[in-house]
């Protein structure tokens, strides 16, 4: 397959505004036309949480009930998300949450509106929000939840299998950590797998907390710097 050319390769950065606060951006990104997505989603769904996070989260895409309130995992696998969280005793206010892609992609099953994947391209037109957010937002440490988030954040293929569990290097600065995605563990059809996968986003959750810990004991101990 030819590779597209930059200039027809569909992208949201002609539509990131000059000023990159955080509100700046989530009101320009109400009116992207990046790609094709923002014509069957209801609203564009952008990041929310602290703007001073030490966390940053990133989704896939806005599911259903996503799209139709206008905010980040406010569905089941939020549900899903915000109770790992507390459990593994990370406050709100260390927390940002956001997706890949800021449109709800979906085909009619019936009367329901089913998830599809984004493509790599919508992935990659989306991504100029993403990287704004992380930048105005200069967490600690991205999280991504599952491979889609992951690709965009490290910018390259990625194998759950492989990368999953562990603290990566991301391309735009901040360390990054790769989990699964909490509708992983929704999507299991028996309850033990549930759990198994449960377990396994809750232990990933408390090793980005210790490692939280650690990074700012080790930054309160650095020596002070002159300039
Ligand atoms: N799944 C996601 O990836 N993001 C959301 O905002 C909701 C569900
Ligand atoms: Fe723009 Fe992203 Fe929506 Fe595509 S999915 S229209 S790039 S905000």
């Amino acid at each position: 397959m030819p590779s597209k050319t930059p200039r027809n390769r569909k992208s949201a950065s002609a539509f990131l505004p000059k000023v990159k606060t955080l509100p700046a951006l989530q009101k320009a990104a109400g009116d992207c036309q990046g790609c094709d997505l923002y014509r069957r989603a209801t609203q564009t769904v952008f990041g929310e949480g602290s703007p001073r996070a030490a966390l940053l989260f990133v989704g896939e895409q806005p599911g259903d009930m996503e799209d139709r309130a206008g905010h980040p995992f406010v569905g089941p696998a939020g549900n899903l998300l915000h109770k790992a969280l507390n459990e593994a005793k990370i406050p709100r206010q260390e927390v940002y949450v956001t997706n890949a892609v800021k449109h709800f992609k979906w085909e009619p099953l019936g009367k329901k509106r089913k998830h599809k994947r984004p493509s790599p391209s919508e992935v990659a037109a989306c991504q100029p929000w993403l990287v704004a957010e992380i930048s105005a937002v200069s967490p600690v440490i991205v999280v991504c939840l599952g491979v889609i988030a992951a690709e965009s954040v490290l910018g390259r293929a990625v194998r759950l299998i492989d990368e999953g569990g562990k603290f990566h290097q991301s391309e735009f600065g901040p360390l990054a950590f790769v989990t699964i995605h909490p509708s992983l563990v929704l999507r299991q059809p028996e309850k033990k797998d549930r759990e198994a996968q449960y377990a396994r986003l809750l232990h990933d959750f408390k090793e980005i907390r210790k490692k939280l810990l650690t990074l700012r004991i080790e930054g309160a101990r650095k020596p002070a710097t002159t300039d």
